[in-house]
């Protein structure tokens, strides 16, 4: 008989590895800031790099127009990686620029080709010179809809990319036991 009809029972789920929490850092970056951010979180975590390019054949300026009109629209570029497996992890990372207030459709692309998200923890961040707009939670959203729980997003703006008090709070997103929920009927 359930103890507890009706009530949430919060659980940290197993780890895949012994009770180690395994990361990885999914981003996109195409002139180096978002990188830079994802190189010191993974220097913090230990968690793995992955980068993830865009095979649309964008220029400097259609980047600016198409690539602008697709991360609106929520649009997803095709990338290299025909698919990204996180079986092996506990917690997925996504980095990505802002443009025009969103992610990329770089980043869509990226979330759309991961494998074996299902209950795993996520965490989103984006960089961007001075306006994010919605654009971490929009990324947050869009790996929740792949099966991440999210614990947390943040924003890097340009002044904080090597401000590493401030990087360090999204250390500390990582790190963080997660907990999941689970409603009992
Ligand atoms: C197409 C495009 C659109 C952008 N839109 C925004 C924006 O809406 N707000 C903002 O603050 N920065 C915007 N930026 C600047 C980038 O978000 C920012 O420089 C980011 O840190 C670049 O990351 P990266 O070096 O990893 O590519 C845009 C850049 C590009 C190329």
């Amino acid at each position: 008989m359930n103890p507890f009809p009706g009530k949430t029972i919060t659980f940290i789920p197993a780890t895949s590895n012994n009770g180690i929490m395994r990361t990885v850092i999914i981003y996109h970056s195409d002139s180096g800031h978002t990188q830079a951010v994802a190189e010191y979180l993974a220097r913090q975590t230990g968690a793995d790099l992955i980068r993830v390019t865009s095979t649309f054949p964008y220029t400097t300026v259609s980047r600016a127009v198409t690539g602008v009109r697709r991360a609106i629209s929520g649009t997803p570029d095709p990338i290299e990686h025909r698919e990204i497996d996180v079986a092996g992890y506990d917690c997925v990372v996504a980095g990505s620029p802002v443009w025009a207030g969103h992610p990329s459709p770089v980043i869509n692309g990226a979330i759309d080709r991961l494998r074996n998200c299902q209950g795993k923890a996520g965490v989103a961040f984006v960089t961007c010179c001075l306006v994010s707009g919605g654009a971490a939670a929009i990324l947050s959203r869009r790996m929740e809809d792949c099966g991440l729980q999210v614990k947390g997003s943040m924003v890097v703006h340009g002044s904080q990319i090597t401000d590493y008090t401030y990087l360090n709070r999204l250390v500390t997103i990582i790190n963080r036991p997660w907990y999941g929920d689970i409603r009992v009927s």
